[in-house]
Order: structure tokens, then C-alpha cells, then sequence
């Protein structure tokens, strides 16, 4: 009885340490986290509201980044803005501690990150440390040049198919919305190439639900990132944007199943499939790391939803503003339609080579983004305190990194409102540091799509030039509005001519 009684209390003094020790760490993270928030008040900030902090302020529209460029001007290292009473989030648009953010190996994504794990799960983007290590790995040889040369039927076979849509509404004096059929056109590009999929978003609307889901949720992600109510996911998924949430995040993965489902019937209905290349699915189906171990179904899916939202979103934003760009600057237009027509000699399909001959057009497309990056701003949580001018900056503090105000800093940029492609040029790149123009970000976590992203913008950009003279619509408003890329409020409308 006696050994009964003393194992019992053995065990009881055991549970009540561990309960201890776990109490312990949760109060001394407690008094961190209070010292962190009394610190960062001391650091530099705009003047904020009561509770509200700068809640007002930060959101996707035209005023938020006018307000976020002139706090650039007034703290240009870096400057601290909250969300209500307690959460804070730092922002730079300096290049110098861009670079430094972007160069630091180990620190994770900030939980607003988190917030896309029921669409996107912990894929590519959204995940860090050694998960990120062998995953990047695996994926890497996905976007090596003989796979990406492969795709080049693709783009101009999707090209086609948009210009001859554009034709029967070009001419009509009637502008058109771009960016619709530009979210269309790049899903069909993006399932062709990297799924093998015999989709037709153009033509048969295939993926407008899952386009419609994408937009809803990029809608309720930037809602919840600044709402402070909304940080718990317990609490968020019991309100109804929470339950949205979920309900589009659904959609979104039937899509992707959908596209893993045909590919799997289709290797099962004939051992020699009609796909002529090995694409991104192939990869992620085969890849193994250097054990020998293969991905997991789970991993699997969350890759694919992963690949298929940045694999997208970004480049029909990226086509959206370099269109609306080169219909605002007709000179510059002539001078890309100029270019084509001497490398393209009368054909009507553009080959590999053709793509390092366009040198004039890929200008106007990198300044097109230096003005309209597609991926206005990026984050990370920082796993060290980081010292900045000799003020601490916590560790576990959420740092944004401002691409898009950066790009317009007249100390970065001369003339910095001006469209001026020859900034590109190789003379005026030479000694350029890389960190001042970061459409793709840069650093270990810089853009795993991005070669294929400007192959796609090259061929179709030389597709609409060679077909159609550009225009912007006077009568119709373009306005920024900065979700989880840049799109434009009320759309882009353009008027087409046939050459
Ligand atoms: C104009 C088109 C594009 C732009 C401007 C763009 C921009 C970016 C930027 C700025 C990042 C860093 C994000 C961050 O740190 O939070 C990023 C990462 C990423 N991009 Fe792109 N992207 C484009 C196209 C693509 C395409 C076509 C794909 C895939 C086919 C893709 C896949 C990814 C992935 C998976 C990541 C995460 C990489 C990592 O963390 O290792 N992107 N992109």
C-alpha cells in the first residue's frame, strides 16, 4: 500500500513540475513579449490613434501608400506602425536594410503568413527552415532552362487564343477590361505548362470558380491581416469571414485535386501519356531528397495549390500593369512593336531564341514592374533581435519589406515617376546594386518562377504588340489596390486597334 501511495505521489509531484516548468515558460514569454511591445513604442512611428493605432491608415488603397511613402521620407531606415493597442508591425523601403532582412538565412515567414495555411497549406511560400531547405531543393530542377524551353509551344499556343478573342472586340471604339481574361489566360498557361492539363480557360471558362475562390480569398486574407480580433484562429474561423475562409479554401482544392485526379486517370487509361514534355507535377511526383525519400501526398497537394496561386495571380498582374504601361507611353510602345517586327520577320510564332533578341521590349517590362511591382510588399518574423542605427528591433517582430515605395524613392531612383526603360539598359545596370529593383525579391527566398514568369510575359507581350496598337481608356480610373499582389480597383480598361 505504502509503495502504492508513494508512486502515486511520485507521479502527482511529477505532473505538477511539468505543469510548472510549462506555466514557467509561458509567463516568462509573457513578459517578453510586454517588454518587446513597451520598446518598440519607443522607436520611430507615425502619430497614431487611441487603440486604433494605425488601423485607418494601412489597407490595400492608393491613401495607404501615399501615407506609408511619406513616413518612408520622415523615418527612411525603417518605421513602426499598429495594428490597435499591442500588435506591431515594422516596415523598411531602405535598400541597405532590405538587403540585411533579405540576407539573413534562418528567419521565418510572420504569422500573417500563417493565415494562408487552409488554401496554400505549409508549402513553398509559406514554410521555413529545414522543410524550406528540402523542398526548394526538390523543386529547383522544375524551373532549369530545358524545362522552361519546353514551354514555349504553350505560351504561344494560349497567345493565340487571346488574340483572337481581343480581335472580335478590337476596334469597336469600346475599351476592354484586361484584367479578367488576363487571370484566364494565365491559369490556362500555368495548368498546361506545369500540370499537362488540357484546360481552356479562355474559351470554355474552365477555373472560373477557382479563379472567383482566389479572389475572395486574397479579399478575406488582407481583412484579417489587419484586423487584430482576428489573429487566433479559433476565433476567426468561428466568424463568418473566417467560415468564408474555409468555404473558398474548399473550392480552391477541388480545383487542384481535379487537376491531380486527370493526370492520374490519364496514366492509368494509357501507359504512354499524349503530354509532350515533363512538367512541374512530374517533378513533384518523382522528386527525392538525398535519403532517398519522395514528398508526401500532403506535401503533394500543398505544393500544388502553392505553385498554382503564385504561379498565376502574379504574372496576370505583372502582364495587367506592363499593358497598361506600355498603352500610357505610346513611344515606347512603337519602339517595342518596332523591335518585334525586326526579329519576328514577318512569322507569327516566337521561338526560344527569339526571346534573348528582345531586348527593348524586356526593358519596358522590367521598368513596367519597377513602377507596378506585382508583389508590392513581402514579410519575415525576425529569429534574432536585429540592431538598425543602434535601435533594437526584437526578435519575433513582424518586418514588411516595402518593394513598392522603395521602387519610387527618389533617392533610389532619379526621376523616379518617370517611365524610362533605359534604365535597363546594360550600360545603366552595370553597377546598379541588385537590391534596388526587387520585383522578384532577392536573396535565398527570391522567386522560383521567375525565369518562367518572364519568358511568358516576353511571348505574350510580343503576341498583343505584333496584333494590336494599345490605348488607355481616359474615361476609366486605374487605382492600386495593393491585396496579396498589386491589382488595380475597378480594373484596367484598354482600347484596341488592330495594326
Ligand atoms: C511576375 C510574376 C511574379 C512575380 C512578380 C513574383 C514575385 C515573387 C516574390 C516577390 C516572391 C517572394 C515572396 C516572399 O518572400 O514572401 C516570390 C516567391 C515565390 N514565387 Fe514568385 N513571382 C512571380 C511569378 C511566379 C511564378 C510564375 C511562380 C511559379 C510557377 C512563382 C512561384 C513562387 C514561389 C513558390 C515562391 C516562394 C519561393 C520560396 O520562398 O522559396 N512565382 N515570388
Amino acid at each position: 500500500m505504502d509503495v502504492a501511495y508513494s508512486l502515486f505521489g511520485g507521479v502527482l509531484l511529477l505532473l505538477v513540475l511539468t505543469r510548472l516548468s510549462f506555466i514557467i515558460r509561458k509567463v516568462r514569454a509573457w513578459i517578453t513579449w510586454c517588454a518587446d511591445v513597451k520598446h518598440l513604442r519607443s522607436l520611430p512611428s507615425p502619430p497614431k490613434r487611441w487603440i486604433l493605432g494605425h488601423m485607418l491608415e494601412l489597407g490595400p488603397t492608393e491613401h495607404t501608400l501615399s501615407f506609408l511613402q511619406k513616413f518612408h521620407k520622415e523615418f527612411p531606415k525603417y518605421c513602426v506602425y499598429w495594428i490597435g493597442p499591442v500588435l506591431a508591425e515594422v516596415r523598411t523601403a531602405n535598400v541597405e536594410t532590405m538587403k540585411r532582412l533579405m540576407l539573413r538565412p534562418g528567419d521565418p515567414k510572420p504569422t500573417i503568413y500563417g493565415f494562408l495555411y487552409k488554401w496554400i497549406g505549409d508549402g513553398l511560400l509559406t514554410t521555413s527552415g529545414a522543410k524550406w531547405i528540402r523542398h526548394r531543393k526538390m523543386l529547383t530542377p522544375a524551373f532549369h532552362f530545358d524545362i522552361l524551353k519546353q514551354y514555349i509551344p504553350v505560351y504561344n499556343e494560349v497567345s493565340y487564343k487571346l488574340v483572337e478573342i481581343w480581335s472580335g472586340l478590337a476596334d469597336s471604339g469600346e475599351s476592354v477590361e484586361i484584367t479578367e481574361y488576363l487571370h484566364s489566360y494565365t491559369l490556362d498557361v500555368l495548368l498546361r505548362c506545369m500540370y499537362s492539363s488540357n484546360s481552356n480557360c479562355l474559351e470554355k471558362k474552365d477555373g472560373m470558380d477557382y479563379l472567383k475562390a482566389v479572389k475572395r480569398l486574397t479579399d478575406l486574407f488582407l481583412a484579417r491581416a489587419y484586423n487584430p480580433l482576428y489573429v487566433f484562429d479559433w476565433m476567426y474561423f468561428n466568424t463568418p469571414a473566417g467560415r468564408q475562409f474555409l468555404h473558398y479554401s474548399d473550392v480552391v482544392h477541388k480545383f487542384s485535386e481535379g487537376v491531380i485526379v486527370q493526370r492520374r486517370e490519364e496514366l492509368l487509361k494509357t501507359s504512354k501519356p499524349a503530354k509532350k514534355y515533363v512538367d512541374f507535377l512530374d517533378i513533384l511526383l518523382s522528386a527525392k531528397d538525398e535519403n532517398g525519400e519522395g514528398l508526401t501526398d500532403t506535401e503533394i497537394r500543398e505544393e500544388v495549390d502553392t505553385f498554382m496561386f503564385e504561379g498565376h495571380d502574379t504574372t496576370a498582374s505583372g502582364l495587367s500593369w506592363v499593358l497598361y504601361c506600355l498603352a500610357m507611353y505610346k513611344e515606347h510602345q512603337e519602339m517595342c512593336r518596332k523591335e518585334i517586327r525586326e526579329v519576328l520577320a514577318g512569322r507569327d510564332y516566337i521561338t526560344w531564341e527569339d526571346l534573348s533578341k528582345l531586348s527593348y521590349t524586356t526593358m519596358c517590362i522590367k521598368e513596367s514592374w519597377r513602377l507596378y511591382p506585382p508583389v508590392p510588399y513581402i514579410a519575415k518574423e525576425l529569429s534574432e533581435d536585429m540592431i538598425i542605427d543602434g535601435d533594437r528591433i526584437p526578435k519575433g517582430t513582424w518586418f514588411t519589406m516595402d518593394i513598392i515605395t522603395m521602387h519610387h524613392d527618389p533617392l533610389v531612383w532619379d526621376n523616379a515617376e518617370e517611365f524610362d526603360p533605359t534604365r535597363f539598359n546594360a550600360e545603366n545596370s552595370k553597377n546598379r546594386d541588385p537590391f534596388m529593383y526587387l520585383p522578384f525579391s532577392a536573396g535565398p527566398r527570391n522567386c522560383i518562377g521567375q525565369h518562367f514568369a518572364m519568358d511568358e510575359l516576353k511571348v505574350t507581350v510580343t503576341h498583343i504588340l505584333n496584333k494590336f496598337h494599345l490605348e488607355v481608356d481616359k474615361e476609366h480610373n486605374v487605382e492600386r489596390y495593393t491585396i496579396a499582389v498589386l491589382d488595380a480597383r475597378a480594373g484596367i480598361k484598354i482600347k484596341l486597334s488592330l495594326v
